[in-house]
């Protein structure tokens, strides 16, 4: 995740697109836009059944279980022994009780369900010395009702699976993604509660048809991410005591280069102001404390319905690329957020340490008081209803938007999608994708150094990739450790290394 390069939002104001405007008649009466009645907005999808929400609730994408076997693993018992007997479409029920392990999950249909008995849940201790909790790379897989704690990593991360259901799950003190489902299609993230995560609490990465909802995330460094994704909503989630609330962006240089159609609607959004604990040298770890939402270079975002209030830097910030610091201009992403479109929100006391660039901005439009919304560099075809309401900066070309609400779009779910189909002459790619560019990006660097560096290093040596992955060792001090990728069998560790050399962006 790299929202964190906003930060040295390098704003001049010779990038703003607005201008001055003195001399403007500020006694004339706004447009009021009423909160109710008027247009919706459908934005770019069609969803094909909208019957997927129920009073509110999203039904399971995931399908009715394909078997009605089911296993029951017991405390002392191996949740991944269970895991590894088990055939495509096995339900598994984990008793409460401590587990002690990484849950490795390579087959379709799996529902790995915690048992919750008069409070007492299944609990994934890492020890603070195992990395990851839950990973799958299976199709219509649902993880249920686990304690998740102390690993040093993820505590769930998928690849490449279509049809998911994460929910139901506290996760807390758990490395540098919380949950993290990735390249995957049709996926609902609901009723979790996540908090104390270096990284990002939430993150969708490069995914399509996504729901996140009434999540619970604080105490992190971002919590809620929609990166290099389509055709999202995050919805009624309480998102507070972050560094940065929501952020819906484009991280260049991944293999899948848009993010668009995200609706962030009827959320709580406030006191995002966490001293910023991301990793040394991350690109997290350079967010401003205290900015409640944050889009850039993502098109279509509608922001509406969200209480946004206490972010001390700002409300909302949208900002592109260019504004971002540490960000390698990819010319295959479009850099600029365009389409953004700002409906009613509920936002109070933001902005009230601004980030010195910022205020600068401000100064520019003589505004004065706290920024609610700040925008730097281009945007088209953006829109906001009541602007009066708040201070803004940067928001002189946005127009009035010609809707007031996105209720004709009560999720971008699909029924049941099918599996991805996955070659394996594919599966070194899909493990790149999947696993290795949550970490390495081609150009720049992220958690871990450019694939670039590692390109030059290892360039005829395959070999050496896969078995310095298998068994990392400590090479460079300003970056972390690391972390083992043994969970990979050997064919794949091999396939993944050479897929690494080859990569061109
Ligand atoms: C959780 C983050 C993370 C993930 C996931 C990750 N890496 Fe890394 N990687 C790192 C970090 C951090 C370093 C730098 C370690 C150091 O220099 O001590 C690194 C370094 C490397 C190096 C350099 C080794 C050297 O000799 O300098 C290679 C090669 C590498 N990673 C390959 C991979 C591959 C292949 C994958 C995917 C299967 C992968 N990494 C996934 C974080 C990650």
């Amino acid at each position: 995740m790299n929202a964190g390069k906003i930060i040295g939002l390098v704003l001049i104001a010779a990038a703003f697109a607005g201008g001055l405007f003195v001399g403007r008649d500020r006694q004339s009466a706004p447009v009021i836009t009423a909160g109710s009645g008027g247009s919706a907005y459908g934005g770019g999808f069609t969803a094909v059944d909208n019957q997927l929400t129920v009073a509110g609730n999203v039904k399971a994408v995931a399908g009715p279980p394909m078997s009605d076997v089911v296993v029951v693993v017991k405390a002392g018992e191996s949740i991944q022994d269970a895991v590894r007997a088990a055939a495509p479409g096995t339900t598994i029920q984990v008793m409460p009780g401590t587990y002690s392990e990484t849950v490795y999950i390579d087959k379709d249909g799996i529902r790995l369900i915690g048992v919750i008995e008069k409070g007492k849940r299944a609990v994934l201790d890492g020890q603070g010395s195992l990395n990851d909790a839950i990973l799958y790379s299976g199709n219509n897989v649902v993880i249920e009702n686990f304690t998740i704690t102390r690993y040093k990593g993820n505590g769930i991360m998928s690849q490449a699976g279509n049809n998911w259901e994460i929910r139901n799950n506290i996760i807390v003190d758990t490395g540098v993604y919380g949950i993290f489902p990735q390249l995957g299609q049709n996926g609902v993230v609901e009723h979790n509660i996540v908090s104390g995560i270096e990284d990002a609490a939430i993150y969708v990465g490069m995914s399509d048809n996504i729901h996140v909802a009434y999540n619970d995330v604080f105490d992190s460094v971002a919590g809620i991410e929609i990166e290099n994704s389509r055709h999202a909503i995050v919805e009624s989630n309480r998102v507070y005591n972050n560094t940065g609330g929501i952020l819906a962006f484009i991280t260049p240089g991944l293999p899948i280069k848009t993010t668009y159609d995200v609706i962030i609607r009827n959320n709580f959004v406030f006191s995002n102001n966490h001293a910023n604990f991301g990793a040394p040298g991350s690109t997290v770890s350079g967010i401003p404390a205290g900015t409640g939402i944050l889009v850039m270079a993502a098109d279509d975002v509608v922001i509406e319905g969200n209480i946004i209030k206490d972010n001390k830097n700002a409300g909302i910030v949208i900002t592109d690329h260019y504004h971002a610091a540490n960000v390698t201009i990819d010319p295959e992403s479009d850099p600029y957020s365009d389409g953004v479109k700002i409906l009613n929100n509920t936002m109070t006391n933001n902005g009230w340490e601004a980030i010195p660039d910022i205020r600068a901005l401000m100064l520019t439009e003589f505004k004065t008081g706290n920024p609610d919304i700040v925008r730097v560099g281009p945007t088209k075809d953006s829109c906001i209803i009541n602007r009066h309401r708040y201070i803004t900066v940067g928001l002189e070309d946005f127009k009035e938007c010609e809707f007031t609400h996105t209720a004709s779009t009560a999720n971008y779910l699909l029924p049941t999608v099918p599996p991805r189909q996955i070659d394996p002459g594919e599966r070194g790619k899909i493990a790149y994708l999947g696993v290795c560019t949550g970490c390495h990006t081609y150009g720049g660097r992220m958690i871990g150094p450019p694939v670039q560096a590692i390109q030059a290093l290892y360039h005829d040596n395959p070999e050496g990739i896969a078995n310095y992955i298998a068994n990392p060792e400590r090479k460079r001090d300003n970056y972390p450790e690391m972390p083992p990728q043994d969970y990979l069998d050997e064919e794949t560790r091999l396939a993944v290394a050479r897929y690494m050399l080859k990569v061109k962006s």
